[in-house]
C-alpha cells in the first residue's frame, strides 16, 4: 500500500547518514500505484531515490521524495541458454545478484555487493570489476511523468556511458519501474580486472570447469570488503568522484608533473580506452595531493581507498563533506590540471 508522510526524516535513507528531511515522502508498491498518484498535489520539486547509496543530501529538501518498493524477480523463460529476468525497480540490488548467482546464471556476479536498488542501478549504470550493468540489460520500463504513460526503452535507447545514461539528463521525466536483464547459463566468467584471478586462486589464463557464478561472486565480495567501507558500519556513498578521462596531451602533462614532483622514475597508473582517451585513477591523484586520511570536521578521506569520502564521526554535516570535496577538487586541479567531477549526486 502507498505510504505518504509529511516532514519525513531521510537520515535512514542515505548511506552517507546525513541528517536531512523532505517536505513529503511517498513510497509505493506497484507501477499502478505510482500512476495513480495525484501529482499536482505533491510539493515540488519531485525527486526519486533508491536506497540513497549514491547521494549527498546537502540540506533539507523542500519537495517530494519518491521511493519504489516494486519488489519482484521474474524468470521469464528458464528454457534457453539466455535467460530473460524481469526485476522490479525497488529490488535490493544484491538480492538480485545473490539469487541469480544461486541459480547458476552468469552476468551479474562481478556486480556483487554494490549497495542500492535495481532501478537506480539502471539509471546510474553501476559498474565494477570490468562489468557495467548495461552489459546485462535488455531494456528498461519506465513511467513517463510528462506524457503520463508507461514507456519501454531498449538498452541502445538508454544512452549508456561510464556512470551515465539518458535518464540522468531527462530532468526526472522517467521513473524506472522495472528492468529486463539478459543472463546466461553459458559459462562466461569475466576475470580480466586486476586482482580477480588472484582472489579466485587461479593462474593466468586457466579457467577451471568448476568455476560458478557464486564462486566469482564470493571472490568479488572478498575484494570489495578489503577496499571499501561497509555502509552498515561507516557512512559513505562509495566512490565520491568519477575517474577522469583525459586526452593523450593532458596525460603527458600529468606524467611531467609526476616526474617533477615525485622523482624521475615516477609512473602514473592509467588505462587506455578503445578511443585512445586515457582513464587516470582519481584515487591516485587524490593520494598524491596528500589527502589520504585527511579530515574536515566529521568527514574524512577513507584511508584504504581515497576515492571514498566517509562520515567518520557519524555526525559529519553536508558542509564538512562539501568543504572536503572542494579542497580535493582544487588541489587536483592545481597540481595536475585535471578537473574531478563528483560521481555522487548532490541533492
Ligand atoms: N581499471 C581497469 N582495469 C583494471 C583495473 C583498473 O580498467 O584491471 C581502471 C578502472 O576502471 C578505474 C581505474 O582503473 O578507472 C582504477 O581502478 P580501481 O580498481 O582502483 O578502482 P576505483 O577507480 O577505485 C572503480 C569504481 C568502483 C568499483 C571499482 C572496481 C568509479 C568511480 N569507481 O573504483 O565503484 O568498485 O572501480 O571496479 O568508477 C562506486 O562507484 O561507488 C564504486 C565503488
Amino acid at each position: 500500500m502507498m505510504r505518504k508522510v509529511e516532514n519525513f526524516d531521510l537520515s535512514a535513507l542515505n548511506t552517507f547518514r546525513m541528517k536531512a528531511a523532505c517536505a513529503c515522502f511517498v513510497e509505493y508498491d506497484s507501477a499502478a500505484e505510482l500512476e495513480s498518484l495525484d501529482w499536482d498535489s505533491l510539493p515540488k520539486p519531485v525527486k526519486h531515490i533508491g536506497e540513497g547509496s549514491n547521494l549527498l543530501l546537502t540540506g533539507d529538501f523542500p519537495g517530494t521524495i519518491l521511493h519504489s518498493r516494486i519488489d519482484f524477480i521474474k524468470y521469464v523463460d528458464m528454457g534457453f541458454d539466455e535467460v530473460p529476468v524481469m526485476v522490479g525497480a525497488g529490488v535490493h540490488w544484491d538480492r538480485f545478484v545473490e539469487e541469480t548467482c544461486g541459480h547458476g546464471l552468469w552476468g551479474a556476479e562481478n556486480l556483487s555487493l554494490i549497495p542500492g536498488e535495481a532501478g537506480a542501478a539502471a539509471v546510474q549504470n553501476i559498474g565494477a570489476y570490468g562489468v557495467e550493468v548495461k552489459d546485462i540489460i535488455s531494456g528498461v520500463v519506465c513511467y513517463d511523468l510528462k506524457d503520463r504513460k508507461k514507456v519501454k526503452f531498449s538498452v541502445a535507447e538508454c544512452g549508456y556511458g561510464y556512470r551515465e545514461s539518458m535518464f540522468k539528463h531527462a530532468e526526472g521525466r522517467y521513473i524506472v519501474t522495472s528492468v529486463l536483464f539478459r543472463l546466461s547459463r553459458r559459462y562466461n566468467p569475466r576475470l580480466d580486472y586486476k586482482g580477480i584471478r588472484q582472489a579466485l586462486g587461479l593462474e593466468e589464463h586457466v579457467w577451471p570447469e568448476d568455476l560458478t557464478p557464486m564462486k566469482v561472486r564470493d571472490a568479488i565480495i572478498g575484494v570489495r570488503r578489503q577496499k571499501l567501507p561497509d555502509p552498515e558500519e561507516l557512512g559513505s556513498a562509495g566512490s565520491f568522484f568519477k575517474n577522469p578521462v583525459v586526452s593523450a596531451l593532458d596525460f603527458a602533462h600529468i606524467i611531467d608533473v609526476a616526474k617533477r614532483d615525485f622523482g624521475a622514475d615516477a609512473t602514473v597508473p592509467h588505462f587506455i580506452n578503445p578511443d585512445g582517451s586515457i582513464k587516470v585513477p582519481a584515487a591516485w591523484m587524490i593520494e598524491k595531493c596528500g589527502f589520504k586520511g585527511a579530515v574536515e570536521g566529521g568527514a574524512a578521506v577513507y584511508e584504504k581507498q581515497p576515492l571514498v569520502l566517509i562520515n567518520k564521526t557519524g555526525s559529519a554535516s553536508p558542509k564538512d563533506v562539501l568543504a572536503l570535496e572542494n579542497r580535493i577538487i582544487s588541489a587536483v586541479r592545481d597540481r595536475f590540471g585535471v578537473e574531478l567531477h563528483p560521481e555522487v549526486e548532490h541533492l
